[in-house]
Order: C-alpha cells, then structure tokens, then sequence
C-alpha cells in the first residue's frame, strides 16, 4: 500500500538531504526503511567511516594487495601521506597541464599539422571514466581536440574507429593507457594503432603518449620507442578510481575539458562526504540505503536512471566501479559471501520504451537511482505543447516514473544537480567512490582487489597457448586431419577438446592457418591450410 499523498510529502521533506556546497540533494524518502533503521545501522556506519578515515591517512586498505588506496589525495594532495606524493601528485598534474598546452598550441605536433583527434586506447578503469567524462562534457562544436577510443581488442571494433581516422592520422595523437602495462587488450589496441600508422607512412612514436606504471612493459615500449611522453600510474590508484588521475585528466584536457573542475567538485563532494554525522553524510546515505535495499547481501539490483542524454554512461561507469568492487567472493574474514550490487541502465526517458515496462511490472528484484539535471540546456527552449517545453517533458518522465514505480512497491533513491559541469560530474564521482568504499566496510569485503579480473586474464591466456600449440601440431602434421578430440590428445591436453574444438572453428572461420576438411559440428576435422 502507498502511503497517502500527505504522507509521503512529510517523509520526503524529513529525508531529504541537501547539499547546497556540491550543488546535490538526496532524496531517499522512496526507500522503505522503517524509522528505527539508521539507529540501528549508526555503529556499522561509524567503524565505516573511521576505516575510511584509515584509507584516506594511507594505511593499507587492499590487504591481498597490501596496498594503500590514495584516489582522494589526487583531489587534495596535501592529504597524501607523504610530501614525495603530494608532489608527485602535483607536478603529474601539472605535465598534464604544460603537455596539453603545447599540443593545444600546435607546439607538440603530429607529422601532418597540429593534433585534432585523441585516440584513446585502453579498457576497464582505463577507458570506462574518460569515455564517460567525454561523453558527459564534450562539446562536439568546441572540443579542443575530437576524442575517439580504442576500448576493446575486437580487430572490427578497431577498424571502424580506424575509418573515422582515414586521412587524419597524420593529425591524430594516440594516448596508451595501461596501468599494469600488461594488459593484452591494450597492448592490442596499441600494436593495431601503430601498424595503422605505419601504413600510412608515420612514425607511431611521433605521436604517441603512454599512462601507464613506472617500468610496465607498456612503459619500456614507450621509452625504447621514444614516445613523445609518459605519464604515471601509481600503484595505490586503482584502475576503476583512476579517473581523476593522468588516467581521466590528460584525455579530458586535451579534449578541452576543465580538468580544474572536475577536480574541485571531486575534492569538495570528499569534504561533503568526510562528514562523521552520518544524516549530513550522502555517500554514507547511499551506503545504508544500498544496504537496506540489498538486505546488505545486494539482494537487488541497481538501476541508474540519468534523465540527462550526456549522463548515459555513468551507468556504465558506475556498473564497473559497483561490480569490480563489490561483487567479491571472499569477505575480509575469508568467508564465502559472494558479495555484490548488480548495475545496469541507460537514460530516461529513453529507457520508458524499453525495459521501464519490467520495473514496473514483472520481477520486483531492483531498486532504481534516478539522476534529475535541473538544468535543460543552454539558452531557451520552444514550447512543445501550450506551456510545456521538451525539458518540462523529461521531468515529467522523471516524477512519472518514480511514482509509477513506488505505487507499485518498487524503491527507488532521487539525485538532483543543477546542471552537468566539471563540477557535478567531479562531485558525481567522488560521491559514489565513497559510497562503494562505505558499502565494502559494512558488508566486510575488500573493495580494492579485482581476482575475478585476474581469473579471467589468466585463463584467457591459457587459451592462446593451447592455440599455439594446436597450430604447431596441425602443421607438424599437414599431411593429417583431426577431429578435436584427436587433436587435443596430440597436444598432450585430452580434457581441452571442447577448447581445441571452439579455437579450430575461430581459426578456420578467419583463415588463419586451419581449415575444416569434412564432417560436421562438433565432429568437424581440421588439417593445417
Ligand atoms: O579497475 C580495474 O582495476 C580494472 O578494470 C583495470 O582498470 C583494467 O583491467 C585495465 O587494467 P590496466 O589499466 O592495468 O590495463
């Protein structure tokens, strides 16, 4: 039962949290936890709170790792736990700063002219915060430099980024960023970029960049290969809270982006979001209402809803930053958990048209966050029916939607910015980093290791040496045709049939060295070609 229309006015007005220093308010009043439920969660949200207090003086909070966690002091540096990287952190910033002048300035050029596209290669943390701040802030008319990404190691993918470059590589300036330096889609990425500007007749190192960890492979690539520059990665940044870093900031700049605002509304969502009292504290609120919802075992889902079309990849962003560190097998006791917060969504009102139908009506296994921008545009809008503009339409949606769905049972939390700036999209970021770090203390799992990410890398590599050596084995044997069976008894791996067998069919498809020569399906025989 929905409570009555003067009831819910009352409960919105006691749960909202304004913060007019960030431009944010909260409202959590479409949660139904019942009034005892913040007393009772006030000493978990505490030992929270000083644990983050711990993280952000520079202690080790990714045990398994023993590593510290430092994104906040990118925002603040003075609160890094050493003046050697308080000033590391200032002068990369300020690299950042002097290198995109130059390039802005036609100074720092590529073999054809002064650079107007970045091509961004990377993935994960190292793709999913520039490609969402590009999308968020860019300016198509204005941008400094046009930004496009390499984000993935599909050869297809990569060919139609390559297209839009056709003519222009001469002019475009490619940024690697890695910060282990050793992951393979990236190496990828950078390896396909570089054969594509060497078919053009250019020196990829001329324009060339690299952010990635002191002494990575991709590191020594770049200084044996003479990039034009280098930028760190710091081991106690990680991937997925990096966007503040190099990681986030050079791409922005160079785009034409203000790096200086996005920080400021980082740094000052941190000094919001520092707050012990856990009522004036909305990443502190957020945690809990995950909690609540959640049943603090993310027993629902989280879907992110911006009314605001350059909003559309926070969910995204977001789904990297909740997922990977949340989504844990192991609590900080070793105890199975199996921990997370699914995340998904897009942007209203696109999404009405879609899956809202489901919300609304079928499996109530979800909560939704609905990001409102007070803000519509810059400058006026016409009026679309009497009274009514495009805007007034999508707030519409907006209050429509929340209602419909809290009629029907379903939660949901509110934020509201004025506007998307550097500002919010800086306080945006940092708001829900703390969120996560709050949410990984009450549920007690370490929010700062990804071994899931590791499994997978690990075995993806299995699968490329059990692909070397069924190629050696097939042309060793040209004269032969295997079933996949057979093929994987030769190459002394009997249990990967099913492997070999999906490996040969990729190969064959793409002409590479195999080819199927009779029977069918899983009983296809393969020959060296
Ligand atoms: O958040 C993370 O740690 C990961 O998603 C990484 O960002 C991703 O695996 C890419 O790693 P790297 O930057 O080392 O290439």
């Amino acid at each position: 039962m929905t409570p009555p229309k003067a009831a819910l006015w009352s409960r919105f007005q006691r749960h909202l949290l304004e913060c007019p220093s960030i431009g944010l308010s909260l409202d959590i009043s479409r949660v139904n936890f019942p009034d005892d439920f913040h007393a009772r969660m006030e000493r978990p949200m505490q030992k929270a709170l000083i644990a983050m207090a711990e993280l952000e003086k520079g202690g080790i909070a990714n045990p398994d790792e023993r590593r510290m966690v430092g994104h906040y002091w990118l925002r603040n540096p003075a609160l890094a736990p050493t003046r050697t990287l308080a000033d590391e952190i200032g002068r990369t910033l300020a690299d950042i700063k002097s290198f995109t002048t130059e390039v802005h300035a036609g100074r720092i050029a590529g073999a054809h002219g002064p650079f107007e596209t970045v091509l961004v290669i990377g993935i994960g943390g190292s793709a999913l915060g520039p490609q969402f701040v590009s999308r968020a802030l860019g300016q198509p008319k204005s941008d400094r430099l046009r930004p496009l990404f390499f984000d993935n190691t599909d050869p297809d993918g990569m060919d139609r980024v390559l297209a839009e470059l056709d003519g222009k590589l001469g002019r475009t300036l490619a940024v690697v960023i890695s910060k282990s330096g050793g992951t393979p889609e990236t190496r990828n990425g950078m390896l396909e970029a570089k054969a594509a500007f060497e078919r053009a007749g250019l020196d990829f190192a001329r324009h060339a960049v690299a952010i990635t960890g002191t002494g990575s492979a991709m590191h020594k690539v770049a200084v044996a290969g003479g990039w034009l520059k280098t930028f760190p990665m710091w081991d106690w940044v990680g991937g997925r809270t990096s966007e503040l870093s190099a990681v986030g900031l050079l791409p922005a700049a160079l785009q034409g982006l203000d790096i200086d605002g996005l920080l400021d509304g980082a740094r000052m969502a941190d000094d919001v979001t520092r707050t012990q009292v856990t009522r004036d504290n909305p990443a502190a609120q957020l945690a809990l209402m995950w909690y609540f919802v959640g049943e603090g075992r993310g027993a629902k889902d989280m879907v992110v809803l911006p009314y605001k079309d350059r909003l559309e990849l926070f969910s995204k962003y977001l789904q990297q930053l909740v997922m990977e560190s949340l989504g844990k097998e192991l609590d900080l006791d070793g105890r199975i958990v199996n921990q997370g917060l699914a995340v998904y969504g897009n942007k209203g009102s696109t999404d009405q048209h879609a899956y809202v139908q489901q919300l609304r009506e079928g499996v109530a296994n979800f909560f939704a966050v609905f990001i409102e921008v007070l803000k519509d545009r810059d400058g006026s809008s016409i009026e679309v029916e009497p009274g009514a503009t495009s805007g007034d339409f999508l707030n519409g949606f907006l209050l429509g939607t929340r209602s419909a769905l809290y009629e029907n049972g379903r939660q949901s939390i509110t934020l509201t910015v004025n506007e998307v700036s550097a500002f919010s999209v800086g306080m945006l970021i940092a708001l829900f980093e703390r969120a996560v770090g709050l949410y990984a203390t009450l549920v007690n799992i370490n929010a700062y290791h990804q071994p899931g990410v590791e499994a997978g890398k690990k075995a993806a590599a299995a699968v490329l040496s059990i692909q070397q050596k069924l190629v050696s084995h097939l042309h060793a044997n040209a004269d032969r045709t295997f079933n996949a069976d057979d093929l994987a008894a030769g190459i002394g791996d009997p249990d990967a049939a099913e492997t070999v067998f999906k490996i040969a069919t990729h190969l064959a498809a793409n002409g590479r060295g195999v080819k199927s020569a009779g029977g069918r399906g899983t009983g296809t025989l393969f020959q060296a070609a």
